[in-house]
């Protein structure tokens, strides 16, 4: 049985669509405010159509994300929730054999075992406590980390050092647009003009690239962000962010955004107490404090400051120790690939892949030694 939400304001659209559910096999409406889940929701886009799109986002985000049939007015509309994964829609006057067919597509996607939640990718922000700590390394080999890990994911990263973002060095490339460009056409913004301004890296993951100078970056505005990762959210299955915390509005929506926030330091006083400030600035600005992890990178079990002084002052563990493997980070900068790429068997590469491992929800064990701690 597919329990069906009704989240319909005119009355008149309301009577006509409870009539068809009914009338169809297999689904059952249940009430608007009861505890139990819907596994669809149809709802109205009605006048106060942001605030509506608004609210069908938050139920996209919600772990619970049910599957969303949209009845809407106008083109505009349709446009916009297409953009963040809406593939159902009907317009007035409703007719039962859309409705209908509708149903069965998402039956016949639930027998495929496809997700029966509206794809909507998740957005990782790799952050440096300081200058130098790693961020850009972590950023690129944990977004082609996760290419490997079976399943054909789809990874969008993106550079937001809007004044000097290094990811061009790393994966040797040279993106012809940036997010610059980006954002002087944004009336023109669709998913085929983003990936057009995106690099596709052999590995198969997708890059946006920083502004190529910092005039440019001065043209980047909230809503033209917002409205970016909104596009990526529903074209990408991760979209891993090369941060800082410099906290313009870019660096303010993608944090917002996030998923989860990698906070990437070093077991050295300075990094440290920069990142607990960072940490407790957001938290302060009204950021989910969930959202924070932290990363210590080079981790060195004989460190002047231990793990657990740490941990203390953080009131958190880390969630992953990366190991210091100069020549192997190193060398794979100099050939402009990610080490998971070039030195398969290394500390390096075990320790990201089994980090993807544990984003996508697939880690099996939970060891602490170099790899993820709960
Ligand atoms: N785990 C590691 N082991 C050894 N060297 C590392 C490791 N992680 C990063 N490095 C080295 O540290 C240097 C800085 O790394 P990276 O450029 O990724 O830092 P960043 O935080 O992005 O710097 P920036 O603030 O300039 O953007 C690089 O030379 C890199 O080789
Ligand atoms: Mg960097």
């Amino acid at each position: 049985m597919i329990c069906v939400r009704l989240d319909i304001k005119s009355a008149k659209l309301l009577e006509r669509f409870q009539e068809i559910v009914d009338s169809l096999k297999d689904l059952s409406i249940i009430e608007p405010q009861g505890s139990e889940l819907p596994d669809v929701v149809i709802f109205e886009v009605g006048p106060d159509s942001e605030k509506d799109l608004e609210s069908v986002e938050a139920m996209q985000r919600s772990p619970s994300c049910p599957e969303i049939f949209i009845t809407y007015a106008s083109y505009e509309i349709m446009k916009k929730a297409l953009k963040m994964g809406i593939r159902e829609f009907f317009s007035e006057p409703i007719k039962k054999e859309e409705v209908e067919i509708a149903f069965a597509r998402y039956k016949k996607n639930l027998k495929h075992g496809k997700p029966k939640k509206g794809k909507y990718g998740k957005i990782l922000s790799v952050l440096g406590s300081k200058g130098g700590m790693g961020t850009t390394t972590v950023a690129v080999n944990l977004a082609e980390a996760l290419t490997l890990t079976g399943d054909s994911v789809r990874i969008g990263l993106v550079d937001l050092n809007l004044e000097f973002g290094d990811i061009p060095l790393f994966l040797d490339i040279e993106p012809t647009h940036t997010i610059a460009d980006v954002l002087q056409n944004i009336l023109r913004l669709d998913s085929e003009f983003l990936l057009r301004a995106m690099i596709k890296h052999d590995s198969g993951i997708y890059i946006l690239g920083s502004p190529n100078n910092p005039e440019e970056a001065k043209i980047i505005t909230h809503d033209g962000i917002k409205q970016i990762f909104n596009l990526m959210q529903g074209m990408f299955d991760y979209i891993v962010v090369d941060s800082n915390r410099s906290l313009n509005q870019a660096i303010m929506v993608s944090l917002g955004l996030s998923e989860k926030v990698f906070v990437i330091t070093q077991l050295d006083l300075a990094s440290l107490k920069n990142a607990k400030r960072f940490i407790d600035m957001c938290i302060t600005m009204g950021f989910d404090e969930s959202k924070f992890r932290l990363v210590i990178n080079r981790y060195d079990k004989n460190a002047d400051i231990s793990l657990d002084e740490a941990e203390a002052v953080f009131k958190q563990k880390a969630s992953w120790l990366i190991p210091s493997d100069y020549v192997t980070v190193v060398s794979s900068i100099n050939q402009g690939k990610s080490f998971i790429h070039t030195a398969d068997n290394s500390r390096m590469t075990k320790s990201f892949k089994k980090m993807a491992l544990r984003i996508q929800g697939k880690e099996t064990k939970t060891s602490r030694l170099w790899g993820l701690i709960k």
